[in-house]
């Protein structure tokens, strides 16, 4: 029997609880923080402010691990903030609650205390186009820091990113679609969706797009260093020899691997 438009799977799925599902993994990034923070500094970290936060579902798990834990939240649009709001922070407890702040600005001008972190996922700062922009976001986040602060970004690459294809992964009660629409190779800008698939065959479009830069880990660090960051270290994931797959560990690096597609995360020391 024909499933009627309005009950399709689709229809009843709310895009950002998707995106939580199959994109993050805040506590594996909030587990790297906290064992990188411990193992280059002697004091505990407090602040965490979370640059693009969307739905701020890393800054409320930064929160949930420890009663010392602060946070802030920063993100252009009111929409996700707000979604964030209702199905993160108000789920938490009364205290915890108290301890967070959600902020609709802009990264490069917001005021905020200064931060012990900054933490910037999903490889949001590609949304920045040029290097001038993106020198100014990293001279404004180290502004934003305290002296001993630190930055945690991540990236990815690899001779897979710059093809214009389409993955799909299974999740729980849907499929993850990933689409690389374009690629310029004159400015590396390229259109990516995120699509969402489901069991009675209907689908949510472009559910997410972003038009980014595919910077590479060099031009990264280099402009890390021109913004003034004492100490830039990319952190490469091991492999799990049984399989030859990722096995989660991110270790300092200076030589990684050839793969066609690599996720790491870089660390700058203020
Ligand atoms: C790829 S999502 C990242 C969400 C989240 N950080 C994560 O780890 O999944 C990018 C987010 O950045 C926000 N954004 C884009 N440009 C921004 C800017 N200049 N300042 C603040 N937020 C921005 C968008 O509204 C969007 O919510």
């Amino acid at each position: 029997m024909a499933v009627l438009k309005r009950n399709r799977l689709s229809r009843q799925a709310d895009r950002h609880h998707l995106y939580q599902e199959s994109v993050q993994d805040t506590e594996s990034e909030i587990d790297f923080v906290v064992e990188t923070w411990a193992a280059l500094r002697k004091r505990p970290a407090e602040l965490l402010r979370e640059d693009f936060c969307g739905t701020a579902n890393t800054a409320c798990e930064w929160i949930r691990r420890d009663p010392q834990h602060y946070a802030i939240g920063v993100d252009l649009d009111g929409e996700v903030l707000n979604w964030g709001r209702i199905n993160n922070v108000q789920r938490m407890s009364g205290e915890q609650q108290a301890r967070i702040r959600l902020l609709q600005d802009n990264v490069l001008d917001v005021a905020t205390e200064l931060a012990d972190i900054v933490l910037a996922m999903n490889f949001s700062y590609y949304l920045f186009l040029t290097r001038e922009d993106l020198l100014e976001y990293f001279r404004s986040v180290r502004d934003g820091l305290v002296e001993d602060g630190i930055l945690f970004l991540d990236a990815y690459g690899g001779y897979d990113a710059p093809k214009e294809i389409v993955e799909e992964r299974e999740c729980d009660d849907f499929t993850y679609v990933w689409e690389q629409a374009s690629f310029n190779p004159i400015d590396a800008t390229m259109n990516c969706h995120i699509h969402f698939k489901f069991p009675d065959g209907s689908e949510m479009d472009k559910a997410f797009s972003y038009y980014w830069r595919l910077w590479s880990l060099p031009e990264i660090r280099e402009l890390l260093e021109e913004a003034g960051f004492s100490d830039v270290t990319v952190y490469w994931e091991g492999t799990d020899k049984k399989n030859n797959e990722g096995n989660g560990i991110y270790e300092p690096a200076t030589v990684g691997d050839a793969d066609p597609g690599w996720v790491c995360y870089v660390v700058a020391q203020r």
